[in-house]
């Protein structure tokens, strides 16, 4: 399958079975930024609950944080954003389209609206010049200079400017993190590759304050945590690789990067970043602010600015690998199914609930199965409609793990069966014990 067919298809299933959808779309959309759906946005929050979880809930050593998008324009000064944060834009004068001036390979310009036969297909691009990729607004009802203020571009300065308030109210001792999820925004110059470059998106972003001199060694730890992580989602390990920033990759605060890059349809491209950025952004704000930034070793007395390990994970991003990797398609006794593999904790609906037949009471009891895991706060999906086997390819385009199915036998001995999406396999429980059953599957080290 070319990388365009794979990339159309994943995008149809998004579409049909809700998980992302155009923004705006009855308008003709909206420059790259995408809205997700009922199944897309259970996905969305189950990536971040995990990463939540692993990153925070699991570790005495990173606290949360939820910072505003909107923040004091000199913090963007300091950070280097408002002058160092752009990529080259050039402009064809023939297609008046823009483009990228380090992705002109990848996206070259457009041909010429009226070529005349034999005439050359080239382009005729301008100069290069540097353009911002912040998003700009106003605060307040004045609209000038004094007022302008930007839509962050990253989470991490939110982190870095809290660092202190963190460090006390946490009582926390170096080293430790600080995290949080939220969004950011770049008036991207090329978006595209559906989810995977937007001008909206998302990121979970942890910033590791440690003491300088032991920088190397925890980013050489976060880089192998984070690894493990993506594979505790599933994601196949072949299809993921680390890819280190030669030094005119780097970006103006990194002293060493790498990225977590996965095999998508379209080339291996970076979905998350492990930086070391020493101690740039704490000693920028220290200096642009006045105010001291430094941690004090009780005990010691030893003040210094810690050195900071980043983790940052883009959320659509990771979301759209999720999606790839679990793409199937099969053949099942002499029939096409469409699967999406995801792992049981990151599918949206963990199990379909059906009855065989709309007789004999199936239907109540059906449901009556649906409003106890409703109870239980396992998310289940009800359908009656159209033969078992289109219910099941249903499902197994959405990525619902396991069907149970009231039928005949239910009435005789109150069991159900449950058919296993990845290996077909049917099991027979009885139906008060199916709750346990899928808890057991979906959170194994609590024991059900
Ligand atoms: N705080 C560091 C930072 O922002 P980055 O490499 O520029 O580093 C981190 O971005 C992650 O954010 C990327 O690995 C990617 O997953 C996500 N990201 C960046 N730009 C994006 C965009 N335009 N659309 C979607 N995700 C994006």
């Amino acid at each position: 399958m070319s990388e365009a067919t794979v990339m159309e298809k994943l995008a149809s299933l998004a579409k049909r079975r809700g998980y992302v959808f155009q923004s705006s779309e009855i308008y003709g959309g909206a420059g790259s930024v995408w809205d997700y759906g009922p199944l897309g946005a259970e996905l969305k929050r189950n990536i971040k609950d995990l990463w939540w979880s692993r990153m925070v809930h699991q570790r005495r050593d990173v606290e949360g944080l939820d910072a505003a998008i909107l923040m004091n324009p000199r913090v963007w000064e300091a950070s280097g954003h408002v002058e160092g944060f752009t990529d080259p834009l050039v402009e064809c004068r023939t297609c008046k389209k823009r483009f990228r001036e380090d992705q002109l390979a990848q996206q070259p310009c457009g041909r010429k609206p009226s070529k005349a036969p034999g005439e050359a297909d080239e382009c005729d691009l301008g100069e290069a010049r540097n353009f911002n990729l912040m998003f700009r607004t106003f605060m307040g009802p004045v609209e000038d200079a004094g007022s302008q203020v930007y839509l962050r571009p990253e989470t991490a300065q939110g982190i870095y400017v809290n660092f202190l308030n963190v460090q006390g109210a946490a009582r926390q001792r170096v080293p430790f993190g600080i995290a949080q999820i939220g969004k950011a925004f770049r008036n991207e110059i090329t978006p595209g590759n559906f989810i995977f470059r937007t001008r909206e998106f998302e990121q979970a972003e942890m910033q590791y304050f440690v003491k300088p001199g032991s920088d190397d060694e925890w980013f050489d730890y976060w880089m192998e945590e984070r690894m493990e992580w993506l594979v505790s989602l599933g994601i196949d390990r072949e299809n993921l690789r680390f890819h280190e920033h030669g030094p005119d990759e780097l970006a103006h605060y990194a002293k060493k990067a790498f990225d977590i890059e996965y095999r998508f349809p379209f080339g291996w491209k970076e979905f998350e970043g492990i930086h070391n950025r020493t101690d740039f952004d704490l000693s920028r704000h220290q200096e642009y602010s006045g105010k001291r930034m430094e941690y004090i070793e009780p005990g010691s007395g030893e003040r210094y600015i810690p050195y900071v390990v980043e983790t940052s994970l883009g959320v659509d991003r990771v979301l759209l690998v999720l999606l790839a990797d679990a793409y199937r398609e099969e053949e099942v006794e002499g029939e096409e199914r469409v699967v999406l593999a995801l792992h049981p904790r990151l599918a949206p609906t963990k199990a379909a609930i059906f009855p065989l037949v709309k007789k004999d009471g199936l239907p109540e009891r059906a449901r009556r199965m649906q409003d106890d895991l409703e109870g239980a706060s396992i998310p289940s999906f009800y359908d009656e409609s159209g033969s078992i086997g289109r219910r099941y390819r249903r499902q197994d385009e959405a990525g619902t793990p396991w069907c149970v199915t009231y039928d005949g036998q239910s009435l005789e001995d109150d069991s159900v069966t449950i058919r296993d999406r990845d290996s077909l396999e049917q099991v027979r429980v009885p139906e008060e014990g199916v709750e346990a059953w899928l808890r057991e599957r979906l959170n194994p080290a609590a024991g059900g």
